[in-house]
């Protein structure tokens, strides 16, 4: 049972083509509204202006979330990155560039209440206490700000809550000699669960160093069995009926929580991916349910969970001390009851999984509520774009598998600056009723918003799968996608906004040969090489017409396609160099001054370097002029397609800051609101030890520990020796 690599997704199996008709050929040139930004030009209009007034009325601000043109009357300054290139490393170390420190502050099984023990980090740790220490698999976070009072506060730097995902285990490491094969002793079964989840755990900085506050009333774990409330449309209907809520208005917790997002009101999002992997069903559950055509089966298979898989880690076979205890049964989604409506089993199970949950930190006894509304699939991020008076909510999100969309949630609700912090009733508002969209990117760097609701023909005509509401549109999401005509994407990952553009920027990871073969390239995703496949990824951004968030149309282009630097043109298409090549985006965020963030988790380039992230200052949509031709070749074949490429980066605005430990992905990032702290997340170091090397004392990794230590995930501290702000200074 090695750790189940999210990589392996791809159940996409729409018609939907890659390639419009209209896609090759149409050469024209962008409509550059401020001429043909030369490199000087890119250097400093490109490298953005000084940060935006928080003039929008939101709270929390430090996420850089909400984005947005400069404030008025803000003094023009220019934005340098501040730090030499890290160079690219396969040791076993973290390196961060001269002039900057790094310290751990918040590792797998560090406790987060006074009571509980020190993480032995051996596999003797119990089940019960990963509910007080930190959860494995960090991922996503947010920086809530508190003020020497322990209230909300969003200027603080000093105080505060991360609030963080624990995505997934590395299994091996959780159990003294390493997991047992099925049937899984309950004991190991309910400590992996409880190592999933999420955590709140308040930092304070005193003396120049952070540290977590064990003793703090804020501080929480949320696992998969934490009991939430359903809300929105899905709520309450038959889609959601299980043994545990025969009712379908609760769930229980959330699993393989990726990205973050926050709110302009102030709580946090935390958002559900690859939570299709841990169902078990039955080898003949699709006659049980009615065979092939069933929508139950043809919802199933689209998700990912086929008859006859067998969960991540296999929870479904354990045995609770009681059979009231529901905590292992509920992951087998097979239909074993005799109900008409599955309130005897678990067969509706996955259906209350798939969503954005929002929780409220500053109160740690609130339910979470899952935000159906947003629509159902492997949710990475959640992030809105900058709230305007009188205007629509509106959140961008990924649906990370492969040959998966783009998709973005209007709220109906118009924002009142006057709902920041309101917490979970002002979540009801904006984001319990709206219109989820799915993107299509266009030929000719158009792009189009097509809306997921019964009135758009092509879902309510669709005869593969007939859609009888709005709640069977949103469970099925992915479904209503495809029947829209969405463009495939190469893996959405994060989505992040400029706060200098209000663009809006998408990671796309890679993609393998069988899904983006070299004749099923398209304009938005243009590259098929090597074997096969886009390997190395890309980050798309769009402008929204009229930078409205409600707007049905957009512009785009591709800011930065991953490569090595000496692959050849045709690969390295955004001319990258020793000082910034990368692999495999995964996260990216921008920090309130424009500084774009980027994360890699890769597989491709690993021989050469270990995962890392970037800082860079991108310039805009449009800046790199007309179409590009890119040609691709696997083996015998080739294909052609035009795109639309951003102006390439240059050593001043994009270089490699940090390169993490052996078998890691660099994971979640966030910041104060001075930008002096930057909290960065090292997931799965040595993911890829086995069991006889971590008996024998030689893991992959030991990072952070001594010599043949286990290796665990943990959130870094980084600052600037001097005092200044992390990446990027206004001079
Ligand atoms: Fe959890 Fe798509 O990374
Ligand atoms: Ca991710
Ligand atoms: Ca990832």
């Amino acid at each position: 049972m090695s750790h189940h690599d999210p990589d392996d997704i791809g159940c996409n199996n729409s018609a939907n083509t890659e390639f419009d008709t209209v896609l090759r050929g149409f050469l024209s040139r962008r409509n550059l509204l401020k001429g043909g930004a030369g490199t000087a030009a890119a250097l400093l209009l490109g490298g953005g202006l000084a940060a935006c007034s928080d003039d929008d009325g939101t709270v929390g601000g430090a996420g850089g979330n909400g984005g947005g043109t400069g404030g008025g009357g803000t003094p023009v300054r220019a934005l340098q990155l501040n730090f030499n290139p890290v160079a690219k490393s396969v040791a076993d170390a973290l390196t961060v560039p001269t002039g900057y420190k790094a310290t751990v502050l918040y590792a797998l099984g560090d406790p987060i209440d006074a009571t509980v023990a020190a993480y032995a980090n051996n596999g003797t740790d119990t089940a019960e206490s990963f509910e007080h220490r930190a959860g494995d698999h960090h991922d996503g976070m947010q920086f809530f700000g508190l003020n020497a009072a322990g209230s909300p506060d969003a200027a603080s730097s000093t105080r505060g809550l991360i609030c963080i995902n624990h995505e997934n285990i590395t299994q091996n490491f959780l159990h003294a000699g390493g997991p047992t094969a099925a049937p899984r002793p309950a004991a190991e079964a309910l400590k992996e669960i409880n190592a999933h989840g999420l955590a709140v755990y308040e930092v304070q900085l005193a003396a120049s160093a952070w540290s977590v506050s064990r003793t703090s009333s804020f501080n929480r774990r949320i696992t998969p069995n934490t009991v939430m409330t359903l809300s929105g449309p899905a709520a309450g209907t038959a889609w959601m009926r299980t043994l545990n809520s025969p009712t379908g208005v609760e769930s229980r917790g959330t699993i393989n929580n990726c990205a973050t997002g926050r709110t302009p009101w102030g709580t946090f999002l935390t958002c559900e991916e690859n939570w299709a992997l841990y169902f078990s069903r039955a080898a003949n559950d699709d006659i049980t349910r009615g065979g092939a055509a069933a929508k139950s089966v043809i919802s199933l298979k689209r998700y990912g969970i086929p008859q006859g898989q067998t969960g991540s880690y296999n929870w479904a076979s354990a045995t609770a001390a009681s059979p009231s205890d529901l905590t292992f049964r509920r992951w087998n989604a097979t239909q074993t009851g005799v109900s008409p409506d599955g309130t005897d089993d678990f067969r509706n199970e996955p259906n209350t999984f798939g969503y954005i949950v929002e929780m409220d930190p500053f109160n740690a006894a609130s339910v979470p509520r899952k935000r159906t509304a947003m629509g159902r699939f492997a949710h990475e991020a959640a992030v809105y774009g900058k709230p305007v008076a009188g205007q629509p909510v509106v959140f961008y999100m990924g649906d990370d598998s492969r040959g998966e969309y783009v998709y973005k949630y209007v709220s109906n609700a118009s924002w009142s600056a006057a709902d920041a912090g309101s917490g979970l009733s002002a979540g009801d508002k904006y984001l319990n009723a709206g219109t989820l969209y799915v993107a299509k990117f266009n030929a000719d760097g158009s792009g189009t918003w097509l809306p997921l609701t019964l009135s758009n023909p092509a879902i309510a005509s669709n005869t593969l799968y007939t859609f009888a509401d709005e709640a069977d549109i949103l469970v099925n999401t992915r479904l209503a996608a495809d029947a829209a005509g969405a463009t495939k994407m190469d893996r959405p990952e994060w989505t992040a906004i400029s706060p200098t553009t209000g663009e809006i920027y998408v990671t796309l990871t890679n993609n393998n040969n069988s899904v983006r073969p070299v004749d099923k390239v398209d304009a938005a995703n243009p590259r098929s090489y090597g074997s096969g496949g886009n390997a190395n990824g890309h980050i798309i951004r769009l402008k929204e017409t009229g930078d409205l968030g409600s707007a049905t149309t957009f512009r785009w282009d591709i800011y930065l396609f991953g490569a090595p630097a000496a692959a050849a043109a045709n690969v390295n298409l955004s001319g990258l160099t020793d000082d910034n090549d990368f692999s495999s985006p995964d996260g990216i965020w921008f920090d309130t001054q424009g500084v774009c963030w980027i994360q890699t988790d890769d597989g491709a380039y690993t021989g050469t370097t270990n995962c890392m992230m970037l800082a860079g200052i991108p310039g805009s949509v449009g800046d790199g002029g007309a179409a590009r031709t890119v040609n691709n070749t696997v083996g015998s074949a080739t294909s052609t397609v035009n795109t639309y490429i951003g102006a390439n980066p240059n050593a001043a605005n994009l270089r490699r800051f940090l390169v993490g430990p052996k078998g890691c992905e660099i994971t979640g990032i966030a910041a104060t609101p001075d930008l002096k702290t930057l909290f960065v997340n090292i997931q799965h170091p040595g993911e890829n030890t086995t069991v006889s090397q971590m008996l024998g004392g030689t893991p992959e990794s030991t990072w952070p520990g001594a010599a043949g230590a286990r290796p665990r995930s943990a959130t870094l501290v980084i600052t600037k020796d001097d005092g200044g702000t992390v990446g990027g200074s206004l001079v």
